[in-house]
């Protein structure tokens, strides 16, 4: 098991270029499955979570070439499918319900088990699913849901959920008739996809916006389109500026998906400013905590609440940090305080006093973000740090010891 080792206290300074957006990319080589001929996306980032939809999508019968740029064939599903073994590395596996359902009128895919930040469950998934007619039963731990045709549907979801929005979206394009989405997921990956299911020939409005309504049609032809840049991958290095006191480059992030995190950061003195293609992050002269509420998209992303605490945890001041997304995403919490991190979980919020130095340790990531925040906490560490199970780092951050290092990082990956 490969690990991280990190020497911290070294300001980093240069460019960064923000790769393909993982949660775009997952939703939109799933909605290949929505048609016939060869669709290609540009822009996929290099991970291991793309490489297990290629899995699981070649398992099916799809055809799949390339990398960054990927071309993917469904002329031919031969299996209807996604086994526990592919789902149990990745929920997102979950996206491949809807268009197989749509497309082919059967899908048995494994129930996501939970993971390390809640129990996750995708009971409005399949209750929308139903809403469209499909018959959806669990079997040993698999959903099993059949349609002869989808039906277009009123939904309301309880929950802002992003996969349940993507994939209920993707099932209403080859519904019959018109389906609404009521309280829908406004992501800019959720708008990503839309746009990618238009250029298929998807009738679609209001993507973005929390009534999405979509009038389905017989078929959808393959699409060329661009996936959009990963909004976490770019907010993490923003904190990585503040945090080491240097400047930084974010080049190709947008930064109108970005503007709850740039709000924040100016908030503790960081200078933001826009450049050419992205953002110039300079660190403040000292850094002034703020409070943080992790919400549905345009609120800050609970995808960034980790990264935004190791910063918090340098900060000069109290920071209460609240998690309203999941119930359990305080995972990164033991790995800080073995740092010397000062930080009390009261319910679904952290108390962080900012303290004035951490110190490298030995820490274990546990989940994809959490594991982000024990990058950035060591890089600011006196001493020597090694983060072991990197495995969690690699599902969502493509080659993230050479990005850092290439800012001045003295970070390195050994086996
Ligand atoms: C997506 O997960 C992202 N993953 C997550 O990113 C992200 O943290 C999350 O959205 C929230 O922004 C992908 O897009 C592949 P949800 P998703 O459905 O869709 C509850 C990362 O690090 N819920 O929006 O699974 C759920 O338990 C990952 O890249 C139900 O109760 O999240 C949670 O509390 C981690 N029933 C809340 O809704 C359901 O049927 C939001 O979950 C569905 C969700």
């Amino acid at each position: 098991m490969d690990k991280i080792v990190i020497e911290g206290g070294k300001p980093l300074y240069g460019d960064v270029r923000i790769s393909g957006a993982k949660n775009a990319a997952l939703p939109v080589m799933a909605s290949a499955l929505l048609t016939e001929g060869t669709n290609t996306f540009h822009n996929i980032p290099d991970l291991v979570d793309i490489k297990t939809i290629k899995k699981l999508l070649i398992n099916m019968g799809v055809q799949i070439d390339g990398d960054e740029t990927c071309r993917i064939n469904a002329d031919k599903i031969t299996h209807c499918d996604a086994p526990y073994d592919l789902v149990k590395t990745m929920r997102a596996s979950i996206l491949v319900l809807g268009p197989l359902v749509a497309r082919m009128g059967v899908a048995r895919v494994s129930l996501p088990g939970g993971c390390a930040i809640g129990a996750r469950p995708v009971n409005l998934h399949l209750k929308a699913l139903e809403d469209m007619g499909a018959h959806v039963e669990l079997n040993s731990g698999y959903i099993e849901a059949r349609a002869k045709k989808l039906k277009g549907a009123d939904i309301y979801f309880d929950l802002q959920t992003v996969t349940g929005t993507e994939n209920i979206m993707m099932a209403a394009t080859l519904a019959h008739g018109t389906t609404v989405l009521n309280n829908a997921a406004r992501e800019p990956e959720v708008v990503n996809l839309a746009e990618v299911l238009k250029g298929m020939g998807a009738k679609i409005s209001g993507a973005g916006t929390d009534v999405i309504t979509i009038t389905g049609v017989t078929s959808l032809k393959p699409a060329e389109a661009s996936i959009i840049p990963d909004r976490i991958e770019a907010g993490t290095f923003m904190i990585a500026a503040g945090m080491t006191r240097g400047e930084i480059n974010i080049i190709g992030c947008n930064p109108q998906h970005l503007e709850s995190l740039i709000n924040k950061l100016r908030d503790t003195g960081m200078k933001i400013t826009p450049i050419k293609n992205g953002l110039k992050v300079s660190a403040g002269k000292k850094i002034t905590s703020v409070d943080v509420k992790t919400l549905p998209y345009p609120g800050f992303p609970t995808d960034l609440q980790a990264q935004i605490m190791a910063y918090m945890a340098i900060g000069g001041g109290l920071s209460v940090i609240s998690e309203t997304v999941f119930e359990n995403r305080f995972m990164h919490v033991s790995e800080l305080l073995r740092m010397g991190a000062d930080i009390v979980i009261q319910g679904g919020n952290a108390i962080v006093r900012g303290v004035p130095k951490l110190h490298g340790a030995q820490t274990m990531a546990t989940d994809l973000r959490a594991s982000a925040s024990l990058v950035l906490a060591a890089l600011v560490a006196e001493g020597t740090t090694e983060i072991s199970r990197v495995y969690h780092i690699d599902r969502g951050y493509e080659t993230i010891e050479k990005k850092f290092s290439a800012l001045g990082a003295d970070i390195k990956r050994v086996k």
